[in-house]
């Protein structure tokens, strides 16, 4: 690696040595064909989200790939706190030093009690808050009700000594009145988004693709509607924003950083290519030494 460009990316307190990771539930550390030295190489590690107790997921067909991306209804299934804790926490804290963990929940209690536990594992450096999924109690989804996700937000802090990232949902008319929430809420760190709802349907069998009927869709299709979501969000915000959307080489990542992203994560490109977070590390040191750069901090938000 070049070292005259600096990769480290400070979001609020927490100290990344370059700003690319995994997308929650694209990357599994028990399954995985990098080696431990290039599992130390990405900024951070992201685990699929995890409840408090075992979730079963959805029924198939889980996955359809669309024309520019993938529909998912995978539905998050989870094998419950104390078996991460026991079986994947390790596995992790032999990985990377910076470990991020999603976390998903029914209600208010869920994650909190969830945040409780968390909180009491020294090696976790931030949750991130999957906020795509509803709120059972009142059948409500915490993503796109304003009130519901700034009160779960504020839950989740007080509960918590570790950095909180909201990962907002796409599937809102004003990103921004969603990111100032969660930031007023107290959220240390935004992650821009989710998937998109969509649905695809079998015109011989006159049915949706998938068993939910409908997914969320990621991969490139989404990417020119995240980086959108960042830079009007860019302007609204203070506390860092991590992008996420469609990202498949160092260029993508680039758009997203000039957009007002601080760091980036990758999804579904991984089940393509297990090598491209490595790869658009590497993209983003070469941009920045052909472009005269001396750090990433020198392009975010560059674009106005
Ligand atoms: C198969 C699959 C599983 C996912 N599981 C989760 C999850 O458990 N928690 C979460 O917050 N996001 C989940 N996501 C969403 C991704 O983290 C990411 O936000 C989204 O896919 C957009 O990024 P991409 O276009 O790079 O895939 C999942 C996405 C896919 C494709």
């Amino acid at each position: 690696m070049n070292k005259t460009v600096d990769l480290t990316m400070k979001l609020g307190s927490l100290v990344l040595k370059n700003p690319v990771m995994p997308a929650s539930g694209t990357f599994d550390a028990r399954d995985t064909i990098l080696n431990k030295n290039q599992l130390n190489s990405l900024g951070a590690v992201v685990t699929k989200s995890v409840s408090l107790g075992k979730r079963t997921g959805n029924p198939g067909p889980r996955i359809w790939e669309t024309d520019c991306g993938m529909l998912n209804a995978v539905g998050i299934p989870s094998k419950g706190f104390e078996e991460f804790k026991e079986k994947e926490l390790p596995l992790l804290k032999e990985i990377n030093d910076t470990i991020i963990v999603s976390m998903v929940g029914n209600s208010n209690e869920d994650f909190c009690n969830l945040a409780d536990r968390l909180n009491k594992i020294e090696e976790i450096s931030a949750l991130e808050v999957n906020l795509s999924c509803p709120n059972l109690n009142d059948q409500l989804h915490f993503g796109i009700n304003k009130g519901l996700m700034a009160e779960l937000i504020s839950n989740i802090k007080k509960h918590s000594r570790k950095m909180v990232i909201a990962k907002l949902s796409p599937n809102v008319s004003d990103i921004t009145e969603m990111a100032l929430a969660a930031e007023q809420a107290g959220a240390d760190i935004l992650t821009i988004a989710n998937t998109l709802v969509g649905m695809a349907v079998d015109i011989e069998k006159q049915k949706p693709r998938l068993g939910n009927r409908v997914g969320g869709l990621s991969g490139p299709a989404i990417r020119p509607i995240v980086v959108r979501m960042i830079w009007e969000t860019r302007e609204e915000v203070k506390i860092p924003i991590i992008g996420v959307g469609g990202i498949t080489c160092a260029e993508d990542a680039i758009e997203m950083f000039l957009a007002g992203a601080d760091a980036i994560q990758i999804g579904s490109a991984n089940f393509n290519n297990p090598y491209i977070m490595l790869e658009v590390i590497q993209g983003i040191e070469n941009y920045l030494v052909r472009k005269n750069y001396k750090s990433i901090q020198d392009i975010i938000g560059l674009v106005q």
